[in-house]
């Protein structure tokens, strides 16, 4: 700053200045706000700066005949520097009342930006509770893709969804993949009907007024969009996997029947995902599957992946219980790192149909580039359009290339290293990022560092490259 700007601006404005020269040099006496977003490339107000979420304590009353949602949320965080205010992201409903640290808290709302002020600031690393008391009728988000997400009707209930950006439709939080904390959720219902959530069901108790209380409990981190709610009439099982882990599963009865098979599947699924990645990362396991045509695409929702209707066959439950994983466990820094979910998840589907005597990875490999759809009908689409690593628009991080082209990269890189390098690079890569984040860069770093394997060629021309690769 410049002397002669800083004689030319009003009083206040020079103290502000001052206050802020003073920030700099670490001897502020003032909190400021946190950011109103993080600053994705694609949704840059999605999540908000200034604090981390430990854990969050839902307790969602919801009523499927009005569709009204009786809500508190009480965030547990960590002000990462001291702070004025703070936002939360929060679609729609209607905000009642708030608290910091037991004390009442002014607020107001911007869009989907909900700020919080404090009555008193908070210190820097304090960790500090906010209860948010909240409510309505809660809806559908677009994205730009035109698909939806957010509060989801399914005829007899309803869903909660959130990829990318839908769980502030149903919550407030800290809506971004890099905040990830600890969830209790706890759904209340009428009586007659069944509440799922992630994790592990604690206890589903009376919660008088005709209601029943399931209280669902997640200890392992959870990025906010892999967070679900639903209720309706379900068939729950629950079982084992053959190495132990709890499995539950909730099927809307119609399509109880067709997902028989598919289902049955899941433990097997799980304990050959344990062979190729490691260590399954979490409690519980299982599968949601919601009345068909519910809801238009399936969901790895963390430990219990979602269906909008019985799976279509057993590579879809292979895709979405690889994403605990790739996606869940290790989950994007950003969502321009969408790929290394989705082209992990395809590529499990490969590794699958190889590893049980079907179509190899390599055979997939030369009918993409041959456009070979009698070999996989994927082959016959624009999975070239775009560089996984950079999809043009938001619009673009569910398109073809980020699945498909994405899944290629991990084939190519299987060229260079060979079958015993690339499967530890998969299971080293999980346990490296477990339960954390991950970007593009950290796993093109990881993979030449840990394969010894210089692999610039392979970026360059399938992850960079604007061209179809040939
Ligand atoms: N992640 C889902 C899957 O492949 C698909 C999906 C649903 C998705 N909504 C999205 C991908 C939003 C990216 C963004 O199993
Ligand atoms: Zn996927």
């Amino acid at each position: 700053m410049e002397h002669r700007a800083l004689v030319r601006l009003a009083a206040p404005a020079a103290a502000a200045l001052l206050a802020l020269t003073t920030a700099c040099t670490g001897t502020t006496v003032q909190g400021r706000p946190g950011a109103a977003g993080l600053r994705d490339p694609y949704f840059p107000k999605a999540g908000n700066g200034g604090y981390q979420v430990d854990h969050y304590a839902l307790d969602l009353d919801y009523d499927p005949a009005d569709g009204l949602l009786n809500a508190t949320a009480v965030i547990t965080a960590r002000a990462t520097q001291r702070l004025s205010a703070f936002n939360l992201d929060l679609s729609g409903l209607r905000v009642g009342k708030v608290t910091v640290q037991g004390a009442g808290a002014r607020y107001n709302r911007t869009g989907n930006e909900l700020t919080v002020r404090p009555a008193e600031e908070l210190r820097e690393g304090e960790v500090f509770r906010t209860e948010v008391e909240y409510g309505g009728r809660p809806g559908p988000v677009t994205d730009p893709d035109g698909s939806e997400e957010g509060w989801i009707t399914t005829g007899d209930g309803a869903v909660g969804v959130g990829e990318p950006v839908g769980s502030m439709a149903w919550f407030p939080g800290n809506h971004h993949p890099v905040d990830k904390a600890a969830y209790d959720i706890t759904l209340t219902v009428p009586h007659g009907y069944e509440a799922v959530s992630n994790g592990e069901l604690r206890s589903r108790t009376d919660a008088g007024g005709g209601r029943t209380a399931f209280a669902w409990h997640s200890p392992e981190p959870m990025a906010s969009y892999l967070a679900t709610a639903v209720v309706g009439k379900y068939e729950v099982t629950t079982g084992r996997t053959p190495s132990g882990i709890a499995v539950r599963n909730a099927v809307a009865p119609g399509e109880a029947a067709r997902s028989a098979g598919p289902l049955a599947r899941l433990p097997e699924v799980v304990e050959w995902g344990i062979g190729r990645f490691g260590p399954y990362p979490f409690s519980t396991t299982g599968a949601i599957v919601l009345p068909a045509g519910s809801l238009g695409y399936a969901l790895e929702t963390q430990t219990r992946p979602l269906f909008p209707g019985a799976p279509a066959d057993e590579e879809l439950v292979v895709h979405e219980l690889a994403h605990q994983w790739f996606g869940d466990s290790v989950s994007p820094k950003s969502w321009k790192d969408m790929w290394l979910n989705e082209g992990f998840a395809v590529y499990a589907e490969w590794l699958w149909d190889e590893d049980h005597g079907r179509t190899t990875a390599q055979q997939r490999f030369t009918a993409f580039l041959a456009g070979d759809t009698r070999v996989d009908a994927n082959a016959g689409s624009d999975w070239y359009a775009f560089p996984p690593a950079d999809p043009p628009t938001a619009r673009d991080i569910s398109a073809n290339p980020v699945y498909y082209r994405g899944a290629l990269v991990l084939h190519r890189v299987r060229q260079e290293v060979g079958d015993e390098k690339f499967s530890a690079l998969l299971r080293d890569w999980a346990a490296a990022h477990r339960h954390g984040n991950a970007s593009t860069a950290d796993f093109t770093a990881f993979a030449e560092q840990r394969t010894g394997h210089d692999l610039k060629k392979v970026w360059d021309v399938w992850l960079y490259g604007t061209e179809r690769p040939r």
